[in-house]
């Protein structure tokens, strides 16, 4: 069986939902954002990536986002919406932002979620823990959405597509579900 450093980090990586408060190093930072920019891309390189390490800004995003999945039309984010210990950040950090733009010729949301699993994959090489969060992009639907935007400087006619919390992990030992079976089919 042929194993190297890519397949282990592969296999390993798991959603991370608890942090410490402690900031991530610059250079971990500048790692995992360069590893998105060389995600493949059908758009031209026409995404932008949106660093967050203000920490009140954080918690007005989650804030935000929590009231908007209120109004959702969706039972389990309605509740999570309402669940006063739900962070959907799960504390940590640092986030980013995917957005792509609205005038590329053809949708960016595959660019975007090349980009963000190129972001998962390199925090857990350098020992970081992630997870991706939809939740979060649902403070652009809230009343605050437009001023949110502009406060995090999203580039006009960019969609935020995606994003991923950074930070250490608060345990070390995560559980790797076992992989379901008949998900391949082979034709040979
Ligand atoms: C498009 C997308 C959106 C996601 N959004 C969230 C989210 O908002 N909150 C969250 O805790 N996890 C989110 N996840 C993480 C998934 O729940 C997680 O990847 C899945 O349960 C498999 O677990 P693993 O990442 O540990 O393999 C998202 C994953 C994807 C691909």
């Amino acid at each position: 069986m042929i194993v190297n450093e890519t397949l282990k980090i592969i296999q390993q990586r798991r959603s991370i939902r608890s942090y410490q408060e402690e900031q991530i190093k610059e250079e971990e930072l500048q790692v995992v954002l360069e590893a998105g920019l060389y995600a493949p891309n059908a758009g031209d390189q026409a995404w932008h990536f949106t660093a967050v390490q203000n920490r009140a800004l954080l918690e007005r995003l989650n804030l935000a986002a929590k009231e908007a999945a209120r109004q959702m039309p969706i039972e389990f984010l309605k509740e999570l919406g309402n669940n006063d210990h739900f962070n959907c950040l799960y504390g940590a950090p640092t986030l980013i932002i995917v957005s792509g733009s609205e005038r590329a010729p053809m949708p960016l949301d595959a660019d975007c979620a090349a980009a963000t699993q190129n972001l998962l994959l390199a925090a857990e090489s350098i020992g970081l823990g992630s997870c991706w969060i939809y939740f979060v992009l649902m403070a652009f639907d809230s009343p605050q959405g437009p001023a949110l935007r502009r406060e995090l400087k999203i580039p006009v006619d960019y969609k935020p597509y995606d994003s991923v919390v950074l930070g250490y992990k608060r345990d070390a030992t995560v559980h790797v579900p076992e992989r379901k079976p008949n998900l391949i089919t082979y034709i040979r």
